[in-house]
């Protein structure tokens, strides 16, 4: 009974207009970016169209990698999914995004998401019920292995690239976002680590889970090409040289001869060295951690003799 009031109330939601609608079948919210020609033009020269589907099974099968994110605010992922890399990923069918609004698996006219914490103090905590059956709904079809769950939190492990390239390879990541003061201890359990984006609280995890699925997007195969990943900074456990383009001469600044030359070791090695050195000076605990090789240590030694 209680459901088919839940469906009905979903039913009466009016279209909106904006990419994230409500289905009507399930409680969830399905965005599908589909590459539909001559339906508008974006200043990409593609063309994209918001579709929202209802949940469909069986995607074990297909080479694609899904996220799942829960979250009670989900209009918040409507213009960051259509954002060019994302929107690219989705396009080219090698991630699907599933938004999942916590608040529709809420019972009660009131979808009552949080409450007052045991022992008494300030603001609100996440309930349980609500995370965990919508939790348990967008988990329902898949093999155990293929996911992944993650909760984003202040308290979780620091982000980094090679945490974004192991994430890129799941099947099935899913993101809980947490919000209010936090989430019952009890669905930590439930997830298979903690995430956090930086020494900072926001007020919830929904940035830090677009942090974290634009960072993977990039890595996934028809996104970008693979050099303009591989050279990057951190990749290689140092920061990226620094880059020109025209004019060759602004306000007096001049492009460094070298990039100038066509000799494409010299400017391989001038880039390196050049990461060297912005690595020790930007990030000194980057450079302690990274073990030079002979020739960075050679093109080091050069940089100092120059100075
Ligand atoms: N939620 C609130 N603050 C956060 C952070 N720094 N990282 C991830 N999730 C968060």
């Amino acid at each position: 009974m209680r459901e088919n009031r839940i469906k009905y109330r979903l039913r009466q939601l009016p279209f909106s207009g904006h990419p994230l609608q409500k289905t009507d079948t399930v409680y969830r919210i399905r965005v599908v970016q589909q590459y539909t020609p001559g339906f508008f033009s974006d200043s990409y020269g593609t063309q994209l169209r918001n579709t929202v589907t209802e949940h469909s099974f069986g995607i074990k099968s297909v080479k694609k990698m899904r996220i799942s994110v829960l979250t009670m605010m989900p209009e918040l992922f409507g213009s960051f999914l259509q954002s060019p890399v994302v929107a690219r990923a989705i396009r080219k069918e090698s991630l699907e995004v599933e938004i999942v609004d916590i608040r529709a698996y809420a019972p009660g006219s009131f979808r009552h998401i949080d409450d007052s914490p045991f022992g008494g103090g300030a603001g609100m905590v996440m309930r349980c019920q609500p995370v965990i059956d919508a939790l348990r709904a967008c988990k329902n079809g898949d093999a155990r292995e293929a996911e992944h769950t993650v909760i984003l939190s202040p308290a979780g492990t620091p982000y980094t690239q090679k945490k974004a390239r192991e994430l890129a390879k799941t099947q099935h990541l899913i993101l809980i976002c947490g919000h209010y003061e936090g989430l019952d201890a009890r669905i930590y359990p439930y997830a298979d680590e903690q995430i956090s984006i930086g020494d900072y609280v926001l007020t919830g995890g929904e940035i830090a889970a677009q942090v974290i699925m634009d960072s993977i997007a990039r890595l996934l195969p028809g996104s970008l090409r693979d050099a303009s990943t591989e050279e990057e900074s951190f990749e290689n456990g140092l920061l990226e040289y620094p880059q020109y383009t025209q004019p060759a001469v602004f306000e007096g600044q001049a492009v460094p001869e070298v990039l100038r030359s066509g000799d494409h070791e010299k400017i391989r090695k001038w880039r390196l060295q050049q990461s060297l050195l912005l690595t020790r000076r930007m990030r000194p605990d980057l450079f302690a951690a990274h073990r030079l090789t002979e020739e960075e240590r050679v093109l080091l030694e050069q940089a100092e003799q120059e100075l």
